[in-house]
């Protein structure tokens, strides 16, 4: 594995991990799922989840991959044959997810793509202005095959990127222009902070109303810790595989988790004023980054312009997660079927994934009609997937730690200074990992179900 030996410097792991976890979760779903939710008092949740749940299994994850070297398929193969229990279908169910997920990814990514050729366009239009502000997103959303075409083009992309084994080099590469992506995402904030709706804004978002949570937040809010760290989906596990003996994971799971959550509450700070602005736009729908921004931009002096980098930055930080999906999946593959070559192997997975774009494109016509407790299809299918079946695939993930290593092992990986502190930290990890977070989950969980069946 060519991969295995070049991680030569600690900053370029730091680039990767953070890239992974960096992506449309951040950007796109996070606002309006806290719209959706009703602001700070989940937003309080959910940071508080990010750093107990959330931290607690991405150490547990890097763990795993750092110590059997393996993808998670194989990693939980190993325990079910020792124990003699299924545990092997938890590792499927990472992959299944992850296949799943791509799918969805890429419709949404189609989006990105569709905005950015619009203001790619509108440089070539006598009013950019008066072309941008036609573009909306219903339109969009009752085109199922430009849909369909935008998610294979970007997906085309991705794949053709894992065949030729440049994953590595795209991924570090677009990782280092994340820090410019930061950059264009703070000169935004400044001026979206700038409206007169911000005190609202920050009412909302920073005095929590906890009428306003229901039961069943806890899982959104699970789901989406696990959607946006990239966790249960096995790939902090084959990056934790890659690491050098020395690597200290605690210290590399804070720092992800840390730089991920700033970037999620950067996100909404930038969203809801304008969204607040822009007479009632619902907070609550999937369309809310697309249907936002643009037209803001679209009015701005220079905005146009600004608008192309920004969107081109978007949709690099989603095409590196494309490439780690894809790379998840393509590399589970290759353990399970070792005979096939590795390209032909991303060449499958990839057609695969492609073929399953089709539900989720198509979901704007062909299942117009399709609600359940008032959700369409799009927002159905991502609880299912996210707040649903990404938790189940955590909890085997916790099942796995616990079982794969030893007290010993775990200890030996996460104490690396043997100072007091970081024991006493271990002990606290530990009761986390064996406790809150399947409690966690479980409870998410279990509130859903009860709020689905009694709608
Ligand atoms: N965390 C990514 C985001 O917030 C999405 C994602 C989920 C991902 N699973 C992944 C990215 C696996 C790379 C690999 O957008």
């Amino acid at each position: 594995m060519s991969r295995k030996s070049s991680w030569r410097n600690r900053l370029s792991f730091y680039l990767l991990a953070i890239g992974s976890a960096c992506g449309l979760g951040n950007l796109w779903r996070f606002p309006y799922i806290v719209g959706e939710n009703g602001g700070g008092a989940f937003l309080l949740l959910y940071v508080f989840l990010a750093f107990t749940v959330g931290l607690t299994l991405l150490i547990a994850e890097l763990m795993i991959g750092h110590f059997t070297g393996v993808s998670i398929l194989k990693a939980s193969k190993r325990v079910a044959l020792q124990y003699k229990r299924p545990i092997h279908l938890f590792g499927w169910l990472s992959v299944f997810i992850s296949a799943v997920t791509l799918a969805y990814y890429s419709v949404i990514c189609g989006w990105v793509l569709h905005y950015l050729t619009q203001f790619l366009l509108s440089l070539f239009q006598a009013q950019p202005i008066s072309y941008l502000s036609q573009t909306s997103m219903m339109t969009l959303y009752q085109n199922s095959w430009l849909q369909f075409l935008l998610a294979s083009v970007h997906l085309l992309i991705s794949i053709v990127i894992v065949v030729k084994g440049f994953a590595e080099g795209v991924e570090r590469w677009i990782a280092s222009i994340l820090p410019l992506f930061g950059i264009l995402v703070i000169i935004l904030l400044v001026k979206s902070l700038s409206l007169d709706s911000t005190p609202d804004v920050l009412r909302f978002l920073f005095y929590p109303d906890f009428s306003k949570l229901t039961w069943a937040s806890i899982g959104h809010a699970v789901g989406h810790v696990f959607f946006t760290l990239s966790l249960g989906f096995g790939t902090m596990v084959t990056f934790g595989s890659y690491f050098k003996k020395d690597e200290k994971l605690p210290v590399i799971g804070f720092r992800v988790t840390f730089v991920d959550t700033l970037i999620s509450i950067l996100a909404v700070l930038l969203i809801f004023p304008i969204a607040f602005s822009s007479s009632k736009k619902p907070l609550t729908d999937p369309s809310l980054l697309f249907e936002v921004l643009p037209q803001f931009l679209a009015r701005e002096k220079g905005g146009v312009f600004f608008g192309l980098i920004f969107f081109l930055c978007l949709w690099l930080a989603a095409l590196n997660a494309s490439i780690g999906l894809l790379e998840t999946v393509t590399a589970n593959l290759v353990e399970k079927k070792p005979e096939l070559k590795r390209s032909l192997s991303a060449w499958i997975a990839g057609f695969f994934i492609l073929g399953l774009t089709v539900i989720p494109a198509f979901s704007g016509t062909l299942f117009k009609s399709f609600k359940v407790h008032g959700q369409g299809f799009i927002e159905t299918m991502d609880s299912f997937l996210i707040n649903g079946l990404l938790p189940i695939a955590g909890l085997g993930m916790v099942i796995i730690a616990l079982l794969s290593l030893t007290e010993a092992d775990r200890k030996k990986l996460f104490v690396q200074d043997a100072s007091p502190t970081s024991y006493n930290m271990y002990t606290h990890w530990r009761f986390a990992l064996k406790w809150v977070v399947p409690i966690v989950i479980l409870l998410g969980l279990g509130f859903q179900l009860f709020e689905f069946v009694s709608y």
